[in-house]
């Protein structure tokens, strides 16, 4: 079988902690060289998963013919640079979100890339969450009736540590909502096939002393004409949090715990009512049981994420998770910084 041979810049991050372990399950990939900040760092990172090439600057790495991909998973503020280069070179590109610090310069690699000839994926792995496809094939189906409301959270403990690059608005663009909210928005929007048209936040840095939001919260309606919310925290224990998925229609509900997150497992319950012609009860029996448990095979999204680019990259198959959704995205954060700022609803456009 034809493999991509991939290169990984800012290999020794989330590339280390997951992406480059789902690059070793994956049948179409190789992994054949990595970039790190410092020549012994990259080394470390080479020796153990066994990679021939290891750098300390993307620009020895791009040079190299035989490599085919790259996946960039550096700090946001070098995403811009190196994807410049790396489509230059007429590598296809697998960039984690946000694609860059703004939607001017994302808008700028994409057009970059098209011009180039080159894919160009963005990072939302949680996509190919087995839970979330059958999320989306459920509502897709019409299971659920009319989607009416929607919420996703993502959260974790993330005090102050002395210069960490996402701390910083200046190398982040954003806190919580720029990190961790984007994956909710991207999958309130996958999963219900439904754009964001409109959003109203609230943004702010409430409990920590960096310059970026550690707490968000939107609330945004949908083309669909459904309303969704979704919180982003910085200030919220792990153990505090299941990361709630909940999608409500008129026929039903989906309620999913853990599935948000970075590891393919939690749960998620599905409620149908087979009643069409449904009546008001005023005693609002809610049921014991909170659903039926959805059955699906669990693996790893990592491994899915690099397969699927892989499969557009060898096969020609369609681009599961396009760079043009995460920059879409990105303007909804943007709108909903500017509404917290003006405190008021902005249309997105
Ligand atoms: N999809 C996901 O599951 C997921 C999870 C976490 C982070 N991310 C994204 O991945 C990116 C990196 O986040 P992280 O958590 O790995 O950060 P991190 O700080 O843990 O790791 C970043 C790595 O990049 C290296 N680095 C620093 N400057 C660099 C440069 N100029 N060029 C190349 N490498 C450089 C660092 O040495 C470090 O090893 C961000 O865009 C983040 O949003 C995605």
């Amino acid at each position: 079988m034809k493999k991509v041979k991939w290169g990984v810049i800012g290999a020794g991050g989330i590339a280390d902690r997951r992406t480059i372990p789902g690059m070793m399950l994956s049948q179409n990939a190789e992994l054949t060289a990595v970039m790190e900040v410092t020549k012994e760092f990259a080394d470390r990172i080479a020796e153990k998963y066994g990679v021939k090439y290891s750098y300390d600057n993307e620009d020895d790495l791009l040079a190299k013919p035989e490599i085919d991909a790259v996946y960039i998973a550096s700090p946001v503020a070098a995403h811009y640079g190196q994807a410049v280069k790396a489509a230059q070179n007429h590598k296809h590109i697998l960039l984690e979100k946000p694609l860059a610090l703004t939607t001017r310069e994302g808008a700028e690699l994409i057009a970059l890339c098209e011009s180039e000839n080159v894919l160009f994926a963005s990072g939302f792995m949680m996509r190919y969450h087995a839970y979330h496809q059958k999320a989306k094939e459920i509502v897709s189906s019409g299971a659920l009736g009319q989607i009416v409301s929607m919420r996703a959270q993502l959260t974790c403990w993330y005090p102050e540590i002395a210069g960490c690059w996402r701390q910083s608005f200046a190398q982040s663009g954003g806190g919580s909502l720029m990190d961790m909210g984007v994956h909710c928005i991207d999958l309130l929007q996958f999963i219900s096939g439904a754009k964001v048209t409109g959003v109203s936040a609230m943004t702010g840095t409430k409990t920590f002393s960096y310059d970026v939001e550690d707490s968000a919260s939107l609330l945004m309606e949908f083309d669909s004409g459904a309303f969704g919310y979704v919180d982003a925290h910085f200030n919220i224990p792990d153990n505090a949090a299941q990361c709630r998925l909940e999608i409500y229609g008129t026929k039903g509900s989906i309620l999913a715990d853990g599935t948000i997150g970075q590891a393919e497992g939690g749960q998620m319950l599905l409620t149908v009512s087979d009643d069409d012609d449904l009546e008001y009860s005023a005693i609002q029996d809610r049921g014991q049981n909170g659903g039926i448990a959805i059955e699906a095979v669990l693996g790893n999204m990592y491994e899915k994420e690099i397969t699927s680019f892989g499969n557009s990259i060898l096969n020609g198959e369609k681009v599961e998770a396009p760079a043009s959704d995460a920059l879409q995205v990105q303007k909804i954060v943007e709108c909903a910084y500017q509404s917290s700022r003006e405190r008021r609803m902005i249309n997105v456009k």
